[in-house]
């Protein structure tokens, strides 16, 4: 069956493209599954069905394109938006997800696993084509490529939302470079999002990716996390959870002092690097393992990437350090070095092993990260032409409701301040 006959309504020239709609019915089944894990967002979405904030407003959403995305495009379809999805990693896209929003929603997607950077590229010069009023990006790449390759595209857009802590950084980078015209809100600074997504979900689902694509116990072993932010937090407490001796790497001294009262051994890269078993890199940086800490490794060391882009590790110079890869399993390559002593085992390619090897991040989180990102883009249409250029964090209240609504899902009751409380806290002579 050819995919392209499904669309009715063209949105570009390339329409979309996917890897084989006959994988629908498998992911219909999964979206709803994770959909029931999604209880603040499925309450969004009935509202939203009911109220119909985005109608008319055309969206290009870059995402990873899992079971937990497809349960935010039906949302933004609920609310009458027109949303095209893109990839926005080359190997995270779940395939069957992508037939399924294309062949049971009728939302276009443009995103296939294993897609070349040529067709990932492709894929956001395609969607800028449909000229959005809105974008939701997760990392920067399609607000990044407008404003180098499309700036006449931004007399249309209302705004953009960012999901990650990658790209807030490059969203005030171009702050600093005074080419951010027009307002976007940090997704990502919303404690709703950061304190679960990054730190639960990034947790759970970066071991998962480590296990599945290995199958190694990771009880005794020493697994160095580099990187002590949310995403790191997590995945050295739950290696620890597994029963690894975890040393944590930084360079923000702050950081360093949570890890080590935390109850880790902080080292600096270079020491780390001779006795991890397992290395995960969770900065956000670039090269942060190099050469030379490639170098000192044991043989059979395992490294992958957590972290948003693939430029953690500096794979070209193990590459010139080794013999070709061999693969010895779906996502795991060898690089053995060149005087055959010893080897280093790159997982995912160097990219987000949660959603290369594994499904990313569990619903239950992105329940709440996605309930940012649909309220959002609510916010932006509805403050449209009053918001200032520059970078925004949605308003507290709005944190608070979507923590309110998780938790009344997750069948917590908690208090209330009472009056004689909000008395004291709002007055000063009450002291010694
Ligand atoms: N980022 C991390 N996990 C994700 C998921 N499950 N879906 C979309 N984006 C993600």
């Amino acid at each position: 069956m050819n995919a392209q006959n499904f669309m009715t309504t063209p949105v570009t020239s390339l329409q979309y493209d996917i890897k084989d709609i006959n994988l629908a019915p498998q992911g219909k089944q999964r979206i709803e599954w994770a959909d029931r894990e999604m209880p603040v967002l499925r309450l969004i979405r009935e509202r939203f069905a009911a109220e119909r904030p985005l109608e008319g407003v055309k969206l290009v959403a870059c995402a990873h394109i899992t079971t937990e995305t497809a349960n935010l495009a039906r949302t933004l379809q609920a609310g009458g938006a027109d949303a095209l999805l893109i990839a926005s990693n080359p190997l995270s896209t779940q395939d069957d997800v992508a037939a399924s929003l294309v062949a049971d929603w009728n939302i276009p997607v443009m995103a296939i696993k294993g897609e070349s950077t040529d067709t990932y590229v492709r894929h956001v010069k395609a969607a800028l084509e449909t000229n959005p009023n809105l974008i939701i990006d997760d990392g920067s790449d399609v607000v990044a490529t407008m404003i180098k390759e499309k700036p006449e595209l931004i007399s249309n857009l209302i705004g953009t939302t960012e999901e990650t802590t990658t790209g807030i950084v490059r969203l005030k980078a171009m702050v600093a470079a005074g080419v951010l015209t027009f307002p976007s809100i940090a997704v990502n600074d919303a404690q709703t999002k950061h304190f679960f997504d990054n730190r639960y979900g990034t947790g759970q689902s970066t071991l998962d990716g480590v296990i599945r694509a290995t199958n190694i116990l990771l009880a005794g072993k020493t697994l160095v996390t580099v990187g002590y932010g949310w995403c790191g937090k997590g995945v050295a407490m739950r290696a620890r959870g597994l029963g690894a001796n975890v040393v944590v790497t930084e360079i923000d001294p702050i950081k360093a002092i949570e890890a080590v009262m935390d109850g880790f051994r902080v080292l600096p890269m270079k020491e780390a690097a001779k006795i991890g078993d397992f290395f995960v890199t969770v900065t956000g940086n670039r090269h942060v393992i190099d050469k030379e800490h490639f170098e000192v490794m044991k043989d059979g060391a395992i490294v992958c990437n957590s972290g948003h882009f693939d430029l953690e590790l500096n794979l070209e110079a193990l590459r010139e350090m080794s013999q070709p890869a061999v693969t010895r399993r779906p996502f795991v390559e060898e690089y053995r070095s060149k005087d055959d002593k010893k080897s280093v085992i790159v997982l995912g390619e160097g990219r987000l092993i949660n959603l290369a090897a594994a499904e990313g991040h569990p619903a239950s989180v992105m329940d709440m990260s996605f309930a940012n990102q649909a309220l959002s883009a609510e916010y932006l249409v509805k403050n449209k032409g009053t918001l200032e250029k520059g970078v925004h964090v949605l308003p507290a209240e709005v944190d608070q409701e979507i923590a309110s609504l998780k938790l009344r899902a997750m069948g917590v009751s908690i208090d209330a301040l009472t009056p004689e409380m909000l008395e004291y806290m709002s007055s000063w002579e009450t002291g010694t």
